[in-house]
C-alpha cells in the first residue's frame, strides 16, 4: 500500500535552489524524507541547502541539456518522488527563436527525458509544474504559454504510459518567490500587491502554498493525471 508519509522517501527537487521547489525540499525534509536538490549552481544550491538544514543533498543539472539528464539519471537509483520546478523567464520583450527553443527545452523537453531517464519505487510519483498562463496566454508570450499548456497535455499522456508511477501538474498563478527578483525591488512589490488585489484572497500566492499542493501530489495515492490549478480563485 503507498505511504501516506514521506518518512524516508528519497525525493528529488529539479529546480530546488530556489522559490516552489526550495519550500517543496524544505517540506519534504521536515518531514524526514530524504532530499536531493538539483539545479545549475552550486552555489545557490548550496545556500538553500543550508536554508533547509538537515541532510539536503544537491545536484548540479542543467535542464536544458537533456543529455545531461539522461546521465544524470543513469547514475541514479530510484526515487520516491520527482518534481521538476526548474524555469526561469526570458528576457524582457519579444521572445527570438533562440530563446523559444531555450524555454522549450527547458521547460518540455526536460520533462520528456525525466519520464524516461528516471526510475521509481512502487507508489512514485512525478509532479511538474507550469503556470495560469498555459491557460489564460495574456498578450506578448504565446509561445511560452503554449510551451507550457504543451507541458498540461504531456503529463495526462504520462500518466496513462508511466502508470502505476502516478504524474501530476500544478499550475501556479502568480506567487512571490525569487522569480519577480529581475525587477527593482519597488516595482516588484507595487506589482505582486497590485496583482493580489485583484485576487478574491486579496494576495499572489507564495512558495509554500505552491509547495503544499506538490507534496499532495506526491501523498495522494490514487492522484494521477491532474491538473491542479492554485491561482488564489483568479480564474474564477
Ligand atoms: N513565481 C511565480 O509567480 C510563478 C507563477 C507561475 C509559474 N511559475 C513557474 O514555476 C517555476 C518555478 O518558479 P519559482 O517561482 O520557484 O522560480 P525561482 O524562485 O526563480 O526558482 C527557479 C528554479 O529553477 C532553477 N533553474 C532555472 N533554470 C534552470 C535550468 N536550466 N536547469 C536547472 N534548474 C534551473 C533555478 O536554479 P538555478 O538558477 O540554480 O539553476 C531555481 O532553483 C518556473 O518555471 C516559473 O516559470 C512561477
Amino acid at each position: 500500500m503507498a505511504t501516506l508519509t514521506l518518512e524516508n522517501a528519497k525525493v528529488l527537487v529539479i529546480g530546488g535552489s530556489s522559490g516552489f521547489g526550495e519550500a517543496v525540499g524544505r517540506h519534504a525534509a521536515a518531514a524526514d524524507a530524504r532530499v536531493t536538490l538539483a539545479s545549475r549552481s552550486a552555489d545557490k544550491l548550496r545556500a538553500a541547502a543550508g536554508r533547509i538544514g538537515g541532510q539536503c543533498a544537491t545536484a548540479v543539472l542543467d535542464v536544458r541539456d537533456g543529455g545531461a539528464i539522461d546521465n544524470f539519471f543513469a547514475g541514479q537509483e530510484p526515487f520516491d518522488h520527482i518534481v521538476l520546478t526548474a524555469g526561469q523567464l526570458p528576457p524582457p520583450g519579444p521572445l527570438s527563436l533562440e530563446h523559444m527553443k531555450e524555454q522549450a527545452d527547458a521547460r518540455f523537453w526536460s520533462a520528456v527525458h525525466i519520464a524516461r531517464g528516471a526510475r521509481f519505487n512502487p507508489g512514485g510519483s512525478l509532479t511538474l509544474v507550469t503556470g495560469s498562463a498555459t491557460l489564460r496566454p495574456p498578450k506578448g508570450i504565446a509561445v511560452l504559454s503554449a510551451i507550457g499548456a504543451a507541458v498540461n497535455a504531456l503529463s495526462r499522456g504520462l500518466a496513462l504510459e508511466m502508470a502505476p508511477v502516478r504524474v501530476n501538474t500544478v499550475i501556479p498563478g502568480p506567487a512571490d518567490t525569487p522569480l519577480w527578483d529581475g525587477m527593482p525591488p519597488e516595482q516588484r512589490t507595487a506589482r505582486l500587491e497590485q496583482i493580489g488585489k485583484g485576487l478574491p484572497l486579496g494576495r499572489v500566492g507564495t512558495a509554500d502554498d505552491v509547495a503544499r499542493q506538490i507534496i499532495a501530489c506526491m501523498l495522494n495515492p490514487f492522484m494521477t493525471g491532474s491538473l491542479v490549478v492554485l491561482d488564489g480563485g483568479a480564474s474564477i
